[in-house]
C-alpha cells in the first residue's frame, strides 16, 4: 500500500469547468492512462441533469467502462436522490455529495439549503446500494466567493451531520480560499468530533496555495487527496473558482519526500498526453510536467 492515496478528478471537477467538450472515447482513453500511471481512485463523472453540465451526459457510460479496468475504485459524484440512484444503477464503487457549508453556495450549486442537503443525503444514505460507499464532502469548508467568511462553526456541525450518515467525510476548498495554518486547523477540529471518518482533503488551487494546504493536510494526519491532471477544475456554480490541486506536482512533491504514492510519473505525463489530445484548445498547468524530474531522481519505495 503506497502511503497516501491520491483520487484524480480531473475527469470529474476539471471536465465539468472546461470549455471545450471531451468525446466519450478519449475519456476512456485518458481514464485507462490514469489508472496504469497507479492511480487506485478515479472521479469519473457526475450525475447531473445532462442539460446543466453537458460533460457529465456519459457518466453511466464512463462507469461501465472504469468498472472494467482492474483494481480501480471509480467514484461518482451525485448532488440529490436521483443522481445517487442513477449513481448505484451504473455501478459507481463510491458516491460522493456535495454539501456546502455557506448557504450561499448550497443554493446555488444544489439549489438546496446545506440542512436540506445533508437531509438529501440520509434519504440517499437509507436507499439501497449495497457495497457502495458514501462520501460526505463539506464544500466551501474554507471560505466561499458568495457569502465570504465560512464560519469554522458551521463546517464542524455539517461534518459531524454527515459522519452519522456517511462512510466517509471529506473537507473541500471549493474556492481556494483556504491557507495551511487554516487547514491545520479546521481539520484538526473536524477531527476532534468525528475521528477517523474524516478522510479526504479537496483543494483549489485558486491563489496558488493547493500544495501548500495538501502538505499542511498531510502533517495534520490526512492521507487521502483529491487532485487534477493539468490543474483542470473549478465549480460552475461558485463564481471565480479555478483549478484543483495538481496532479502531477503533488505526485512529485510527496515522492521526493519519501511518501509513496504508488504512481508512476512518467506514466502520469503519458496520460497528460492523452488529456492534451481529448480537449487540445483547454490551457494545462503543473511546473513539474514543464521542468522535468530533477537530475538523479528516485521516487519513494
Ligand atoms: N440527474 C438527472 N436528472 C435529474 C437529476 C439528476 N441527478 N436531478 C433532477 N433531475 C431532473 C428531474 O427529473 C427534472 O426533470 P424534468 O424536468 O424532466 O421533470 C429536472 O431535472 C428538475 O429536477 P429538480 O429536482 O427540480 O432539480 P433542480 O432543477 O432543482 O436542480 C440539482 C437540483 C441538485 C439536480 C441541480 O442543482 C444539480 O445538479 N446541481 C449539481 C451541480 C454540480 O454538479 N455542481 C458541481 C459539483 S460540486
Ligand atoms: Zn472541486
Amino acid at each position: 500500500m503506497p502511503d497516501i492515496q491520491i483520487c484524480e478528478v480531473g475527469p470529474r471537477d476539471g471536465l465539468q469547468n472546461a470549455k471545450q467538450l471531451m468525446p466519450t472515447a478519449a475519456k476512456k482513453a485518458w481514464i485507462a492512462a490514469l489508472a496504469a500511471s497507479g492511480l487506485r481512485e478515479i472521479e469519473v463523472g457526475s450525475f447531473v441533469p445532462p442539460r446543466l453540465i453537458p460533460a457529465m451526459a456519459d457518466t453511466a457510460e464512463i462507469v461501465a467502462f472504469a468498472r472494467s479496468i482492474p483494481g480501480l475504485k471509480v467514484v461518482a459524484l451525485a448532488p440529490n436522490l436521483k443522481g445517487f440512484q442513477r449513481a448505484v444503477e451504473a455501478g459507481a464503487h463510491k458516491i460522493t455529495f456535495p454539501v456546502s457549508a455557506s448557504r450561499a453556495h448550497s443554493e446555488s450549486n444544489v439549489r438546496m439549503t446545506p440542512e436540506q442537503m445533508v437531509e438529501e443525503v440520509r434519504r440517499c444514505a437509507l436507499s439501497a446500494h449495497p457495497g457502495v460507499e458514501i462520501e460526505g464532502a463539506v464544500a466551501t469548508a474554507f471560505g466561499c466567493t458568495m457569502q465570504g467568511e465560512v464560519p469554522e462553526g458551521d463546517v464542524v456541525r455539517i461534518a459531524v451531520a454527515l459522519a452519522q450518515i456517511c462512510d466517509a467525510v471529506a473537507l473541500a476548498d471549493t474556492v481556494g480560499y483556504g491557507n495551511p495554518a487554516q487547514v491545520k486547523r479546521v481539520f484538526s477540529l473536524v477531527k476532534k468530533e468525528i475521528g477517523e471518518k474524516l478522510e479526504g482533503a479537496h483543494f483549489h488551487n485558486t491563489r496558488g496555495l493547493g500544495i501548500a494546504n495538501a502538505l499542511a493536510a498531510y502533517e495534520v494526519g490526512v492521507r487521502n487527496f483529491d487532485s487534477s491532471m493539468g490543474g483542470l477544475g473549478g465549480c460552475p456554480f461558485a463564481p471565480g473558482a479555478s483549478g484543483n490541486v495538481i496532479t502531477e506536482d503533488l505526485v512529485f512533491m510527496f515522492e521526493s519526500m519519501g511518501v509513496s504514492t504508488g504512481i508512476d510519473f512518467d506514466k502520469l505525463l503519458e496520460a497528460r498526453a492523452l488529456l492534451v489530445k481529448g480537449i487540445p484548445e483547454e490551457p494545462l498547468y503543473g511546473h513539474t510536467p514543464v521542468a522535468g524530474l530533477p537530475k538523479g531522481f528516485r521516487a519513494a519505495a
